[in-house]
Formats: structure tokens, C-alpha cells, sequence
């Protein structure tokens, strides 16, 4: 596949864990990567190492996904750049660990910005690009816990749960364009996210997989490349879990 004819996909979360996994199958697929985050610094080092193996040079974007003005700034450079948009993965979020009662109004303010308001407004932008050539995918990263929840996880919770609800909705609006929206709901990924958590609850979550292993960043990353890629062009508003049997 020559450059200009490699698919463009923009990946949110880049610079890391489950989205830097995306980037590093993506590119051995002969995607052009768009690549954001607010670590640049990580961005340049994953888009030489990228390059060197021979995919097209990613463009790096570093922002920070609360700024809404930067996000829609990166939209214009993508269309500036590449005059399209094949793919959007809406990868980057935080996690939020705290009980009800020692949840404050800012912590709200700064979850929601970054795991539903910044995906929202990257849809909206996404759509107006890939609408120019009736088709597209978008693949959102979701949560288990947005569908279960968990005790100290409500915000975290909510704002996945929120994002499962702008997948469906978009998935309505934009089928008829030839956009299909899914998300990907993983349980526990090996990732600093979860590494982040104190030893106890780590071992309990583990403990609670049936496969008896946290999931890998890879394993996630063939989920979303099989949605955004030519094998799923009827698959449309689904919330794929990808779990190891944590749920079911
Ligand atoms: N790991 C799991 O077990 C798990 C389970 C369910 C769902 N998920 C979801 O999967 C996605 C990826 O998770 P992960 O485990 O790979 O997380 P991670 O290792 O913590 O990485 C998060 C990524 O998001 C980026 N990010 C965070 N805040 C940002 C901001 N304000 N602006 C721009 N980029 C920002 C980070 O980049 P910078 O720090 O460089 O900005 C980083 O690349 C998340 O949406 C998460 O909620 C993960």
C-alpha cells in the first residue's frame, strides 16, 4: 500500500499502555498514525521506532484532551495534513478511584473532560471528515466497570457508562453515512493504569478473572484493528467486551 493510500487513524492515548499498542499494530498494518497525547516526548520516541520499521511516518499531536479548543485544533491539522479521516480511536481516559463520599465537584469536572467530553467532540469532528468520504470507523474504549461498577469506582463508572451511550447513539446517527461507531469494553489490562493500583486490590481484581491473568495491551489492540479494519464493515453499534472472563 503506497502512503497516500494508507488509512489515516487518529489514536487518543497514544503515548502509552493500551493505546501505544494500538499504534504498534496499526503501523505494521500500513496505517498513517495520527498520534495524541500529552507526553510528546514518548510520542516522538514510538514514531521513530515506527518509522525506522518502515510505516508511515505518524504525525505526532501533543495536547491535552481537557482543552477543548486543542481538540478541535487537532481535527483542522489533521484535515490541513491529510484532507481525510479513516479512523478515530478514542483510547486516552483516566481513572478516578474514591468513594462516593470523597468525590469533589473538580474531580467530576476533570474525568468527565477527558473520558466523554473530549471522545463527544472528537466524534463530532471525526464524522465531519469521514462524511466527506462516506466511511469511516470509530472505536471507543469503554469500561466493564461503566456496566457493572464497582465500590470506589462510581465517577470512573459514570463516565464510561456515559461514552457507551454516545457510542450507540452515534452508531444511529452516522450508519446511513457509512460510519459505524463501536466500543471496546476491556476488563483488566496490564497497563499503568491498573499497575497503579495498591498490591491487595490488584490481586483481588486478578484474582476475580477466570482466566486467571490480567489482559495485555496487544490483545486489546487486535480487537480494536479488527473494528476499524475491512473485516467488520457490517458491525456497528456494539460494546465488545474483551475480558478474560471477568463478567460472563
Ligand atoms: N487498563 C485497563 O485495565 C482498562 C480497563 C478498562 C478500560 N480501560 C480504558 O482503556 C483506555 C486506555 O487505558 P490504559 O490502561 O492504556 O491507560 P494508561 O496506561 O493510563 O494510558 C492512558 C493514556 O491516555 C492519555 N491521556 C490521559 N489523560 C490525557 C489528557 N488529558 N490528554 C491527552 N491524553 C491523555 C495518556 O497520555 P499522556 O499521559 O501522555 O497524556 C496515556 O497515553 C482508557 O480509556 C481506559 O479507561 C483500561
Amino acid at each position: 500500500m503506497g502512503t497516500a493510500d494508507a488509512p489515516v487513524i487518529l489514536v487518543t492515548g497514544a503515548s502509552r499502555g493500551i493505546g501505544k499498542a494500538i499504534c504498534e499494530l496499526l503501523a505494521t498494518q500500513g496505517a498513517q498514525l495520527v498520534m495524541a497525547a500529552r507526553d510528546g516526548e514518548a510520542l516522538q520516541v514510538l514514531a521513530t521506532e515506527l518509522s525506522a520499521h518502515g510505516a508511515p511516518e505518524p504525525m505526532v499531536a501533543v495536547i491535552d484532551l481537557a482543552d477543548a479548543d486543542a481538540v478541535a485544533g487537532l481535527f483542522k491539522q489533521v484535515f490541513n495534513r491529510f484532507g481525510r479521516l479513516d479512523g478515530l480511536v478514542n483510547n486516552a481516559g483516566v481513572l478516578h478511584e474514591g468513594l462516593l463520599g470523597m468525590i469533589r465537584a473538580e474531580d467530576i469536572d476533570r474525568v468527565l473532560a477527558i473520558n466523554v467530553k473530549a471522545p463527544l467532540m472528537a466524534m463530532q469532528y471525526a464524522a465531519r471528515l469521514m462524511s466527506r468520504t462516506q466511511r469511516g470507523s470509530i472505536v471507543n474504549l469503554v469500561s466493564i466497570m461503566g456496566v457493572n461498577g464497582a465500590a470506589g469506582l462510581s465517577l470512573y463508572a459514570a463516565s464510561k457508562a456515559a461514552l457507551v451511550g454516545a457510542t450507540r447513539s452515534a452508531a444511529k446517527e452516522l450508519a446511513a453515512k457509512g460510519i459505524r461507531v463501536n466500543a471496546v469494553s476491556p476488563g483488566f489490562i496490564d497497563t499503568d493504569m491498573t499497575r497503579a493500583m495498591p498490591e491487595a486490590a490488584h490481586a483481588r481484581r486478578v484474582a476475580s478473572i477466570g482466566m486467571g491473568r490480567a489482559g495485555t495491551p496487544r490483545e486489546v489492540a487486535e480487537l480494536v484493528a479488527f473494528l476499524l479494519g475491512g473485516q467488520s464493515t457490517y458491525v456497528t453499534g456494539q460494546v465488545i467486551g474483551i475480558d478474560g472472563q471477568m463478567v460472563v
